[in-house]
This record gives C-alpha cells, sequence and structure tokens, in this order.
C-alpha cells in the first residue's frame, strides 16, 4: 500500500513514525516543504515543493500511485487538496473544503453550533464594518476577543487583557481588517483553563485521543507573544489534573454533536481528525475553536501512546468503518517540549547549525523546521525539534523531556516550565477557585 503524507514538521514527523509501525505492507512517500531528515529515513521518497497547490499534490500522488494520502497542515485542507485527491480516487484522511471551513472560518464555526443548539459558545457577533461594534462591546465589558475570519498562523486573534487594553483599542483592531476587507468575529473572553481534544472520525463514527494541554506562549510564565505551541503534556489517564471526568465527557458530546451537525449540513461526513480547542470555565466547557487537523505539538503526545494499527485508524477513517476498529493508548503521561531558534517567533535566526549528537534516545526526538544544507542540519526558522518524555507521572515524563531537549545544541530556547509540578499546580488551583 502507498501512503502520502502531505507535510515535514514534526507532526508529520509522528505521524510516519505511525505508519511505520504498522506491521501492514506498506511504502511511505511525503510531500512537504523542507528536508525533514527523521521523515527522510522513513519514507520511499521525501519531495520538497509547494504543498499549497492541488495539483502539485495530485501529480505526486498519481506518479506515486497512492492508495491513502494524510493531510498534515490545515493550508492544503483550506485549498481542497481532500476534494482534489478524492476526485483521483485517492482515499483521504482530512475533511474536505467545505468540512474544514470548521478551521479556515471562525463565524462559519460559531454559527454551525449555533444552529445545531451544541451549546458551547461564548456570545458573539460577526462584522463585516464597523455598524454595531461599540454597542457589542459595551454588552461585552472588560472581557472581549477580535477574531479575523480566516487563516492566520495564530495571529489573527487579540484577547483584552493582553493584547487589547481598551474598547478604542478594540475598535482600532477591527478597523484595520474592515480596511484589509475582513469579516472579523467579536467574542466574549472565557476565563479557565485550555485544552486539545481530537477524535478520529469517519463522517459518522469518532473515536477520542487523550486531553491534552499545550502553551502558546513563547516564555516562561506564558508571557511573550503567541506561538504555533512550545509544547504540551497529557496525563496517564487520559484526562488532565485541572479537568473532571464531567468535563472531558462534555468535550466528547462536543465534537461528537459538530461532527454529526456537519454530517447534516453538508450530507458528506467529516473524515479526519477533528480536533476541538476547549477551555474548561466556572461555566463548564466551551470552544474556543476548531482546527481540522492533529495539533502540532499534540500529534507528538498522542500518537507517542497509540498502541493499536494507525493504518487500520487511517482506513478506518476513510472507508468510513471506524466504529469497527481497535484505537487504543497507552495509559502513560507524556511531555512534549520544543526548541525553537533565538528570536522566535517574530525574528528567529535561520541558517545556524544544530547538534542533536547529545540526544539519549533518539526515538523521542522529532524535527520540525529544520533543513539539510550541505550534509549539515540547520535552523529554517520556525519550530526546531521537538522530545517526546514517556512515563508514569507528567512530573517524571517533564524531566525526561527537560533533559533531552537541553541536551539540543545551537542558537535555541525553550519552555523549562511546560509541564513542571509548579506549573500544573497552578492550573489545578485556577480551576479550584474559579469553580
Ligand atoms: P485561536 O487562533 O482561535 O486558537 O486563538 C488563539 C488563542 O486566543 C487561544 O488559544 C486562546 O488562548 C485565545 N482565545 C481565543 N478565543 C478566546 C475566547 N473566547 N476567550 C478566551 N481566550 C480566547
Ligand atoms: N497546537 C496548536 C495547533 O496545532 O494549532
Amino acid at each position: 500500500m502507498n501512503i502520502l503524507v502531505v507535510g515535514s514538521g514534526a507532526r508529520e514527523h509522528a505521524i510516519v513514525r505511525a505508519i511505520e509501525r504498522s506491521p501492514k505492507d506498506k511504502e511511505i512517500f511525503c510531500l512537504g516543504s523542507n528536508v525533514n531528515p527523521g521523515i527522510a529515513e522513513l519514507c520511499a521518497d521525501l519531495t520538497v515543493a509547494n504543498i499549497n497547490d492541488t495539483h502539485t499534490i495530485t501529480s505526486y500522488a498519481k506518479k506515486r500511485a497512492v492508495d491513502l494520502a494524510i493531510i498534515g497542515p490545515e493550508k492544503p485542507l483550506a485549498i481542497g487538496a481532500a476534494d482534489a485527491l478524492w476526485d483521483m480516487d485517492v482515499r483521504v484522511v482530512g475533511p474536505r473544503k467545505d468540512l474544514a471551513q470548521i478551521e479556515t472560518s471562525k463565524a462559519f464555526t460559531r454559527d454551525l453550533l449555533t444552529e445545531y443548539n451544541i451549546s458551547a459558545c461564548p456570545k458573539y457577533k460577526t462584522f463585516s464594518s464597523l455598524g454595531g461594534v461599540v454597542e457589542f462591546l459595551s454588552e461585552l465589558g472588560e472581557n472581549f476577543v477580535v477574531k479575523y475570519d480566516g487563516l492566520a498562523g495564530g495571529k489573527g486573534v487579540k484577547v483584552s487583557g493582553d493584547h487589547l487594553h481598551s474598547h478604542d483599542d478594540a475598535k482600532i483592531y477591527c478597523q484595520e481588517l474592515v480596511e484589509k476587507g475582513g469579516v472579523f468575529v467579536l467574542e466574549e473572553k472565557l476565563i479557565g483553563q485550555e485544552f486539545s481534544l481530537m477524535s478520529f472520525c469517519d463522517g459518522e463514527n469518532l473515536k477520542h485521543m487523550p486531553a491534552v494541554q499545550d502553551h502558546k506562549r513563547a516564555y516562561e510564565g506564558d508571557t511573550g507573544p503567541n506561538t504555533g505551541g512550545m509544547g504540551t503534556y497529557s496525563d496517564g489517564d487520559h484526562s488532565l489534573p485541572f479537568l473532571t471526568k464531567y468535563d472531558v465527557n462534555q468535550a466528547h458530546e462536543i465534537n461528537i454533536a459538530t461532527a454529526k451537525a456537519l454530517k447534516n449540513k453538508f450530507g458528506d461526513g467529516y473524515k479526519g481528525v477533528l480536533y476541538g480547542g476547549f477551555i474548561t470555565t466556572a461555566d463548564g466547557v466551551k470552544l474556543i475553536e476548531y482546527n481540522a487537523r492533529f495539533g502540532d505539538p499534540e500529534a507528538m503526545n498522542v500518537l507517542s501512546l497509540l498502541e493499536s494499527d494507525f493504518i487500520e485508524i487511517c482506513n478506518g477513517i476513510a472507508d468510513g468503518r471506524l466504529n469497527q476498529v481497535d484505537v487504543r493508548f497507552k495509559n502513560k503521561a507524556t511531555v512534549c517540549k520544543y526548541a525553537v531558534p533565538e528570536g522566535y517567533p517574530d525574528n528567529p535566526v535561520k541558517g545556524e547549525s544544530i547538534d542533536l549528537s547529545n540526544i539519549e534516545n533518539p526515538d523521542s526526538l522529532f524535527y520540525a523546521s529544520v533543513d539539510v544544507h550541505n550534509g549539515k542540519l540547520i535552523e529554517a526558522g520556525s519550530r526546531t525539534v521537538a522530545v517526546v518524555g514517556i512515563a508514569e507521572s507528567i512530573s517524571a515524563a517533564e524531566k525526561i523531556a527537560e533533559k533531552e531537549i537541553s541536551a539540543v545544541g545551537g542558537p535555541l530556547f525553550h519552555r523549562a516550565d511546560i509541564g513542571t509540578d509548579a506549573l500544573v499546580q497552578k492550573r489545578v488551583d485556577q480551576m479550584k477557585s474559579l469553580r
């Protein structure tokens, strides 16, 4: 079986590893945007090309006689890569363009949940001009969020208290978005702890993955600019120390209801990974956003724990028979940490060489934004390499991850606080005081 993975970051390295572990006969092909040596080593071919072009993807799939494609990042989904592949009879893990709107349009997602009475939204309104903005800001008071209604690489969201310090600041940002010709969503700022709950979905059936917490801020203590995610942790019981059983159940129910709503709206089911970005609040679990793919770094946590055959799961998703597939994860805790270039995310150094010779366990290392120049491994400017520690407790997994990520040489930095007892306790205490 020829399997195509689109994308070449650490998430895709985790996907390729999971495919490789399957006992099934397979050849893996990767269409990526950089030379990822971790992926290259496991694939029959890794070709670097423009992965945000459907024709490039379909031509490559044809040339390699691909049977099944797994799409890592959101952009190819947003431009209809899944549709184009299905049209040539390649089965796909990753939703069609219409269904990928769950990630590409914040307004679409809020409206879908409202239309289908899925009560997980904060107060919100969609705007394409400044008309009504002042009135809605007054209704929201101090707690508001302005979101650009499209893909913005995590940079389109501005939150009161963090990025916006008054209604005037909010109006200026809204005006900026209007001038760009953009639609935006203004919504209530929710207070609580965020977590990611991803589910495999075959259009009808869902199988849920362990809950994970990401850390979006660049610096320790959750300070500094927003990033793609600096690190993540998950716990042995597949919940998180600050979540109740009821919270996890609510997140499952919201994913199930959303998949059903999508099927009802489009006739066609959502086939792929449905990634709910949730927040647990004093008022229960609410949805911050949906993503139409595996999270990065979340994929490294959950796929490192996956005991079942990943190819079988992907076949189940594509063929609509996930209910017949065994999906099991080890009951262990994981901590994933990224090393990123100095200056990341605003002014990252690029092209400097990195040294991985002191890594103890190469199986725990995931290559991300790296490239190979003249035989040397260099930083390509974004999150560079990740490591995952796996142990009986978050605390023990953190120590493993911290030791390994500290051993990476080069002009890089990481967040030493992710997964530490002190940081996890802070999350638990916040939820205790809110509840
Ligand atoms: P997004 O790009 O939608 O993932 O949003 C980026 C970050 O903005 C999220 O991870 C949250 O930390 C924050 N955020 C977005 N919407 C809200 C909200 N309604 N309340 C509080 N924080 C939010
Ligand atoms: N971990 C955040 C994301 O994948 O979007």
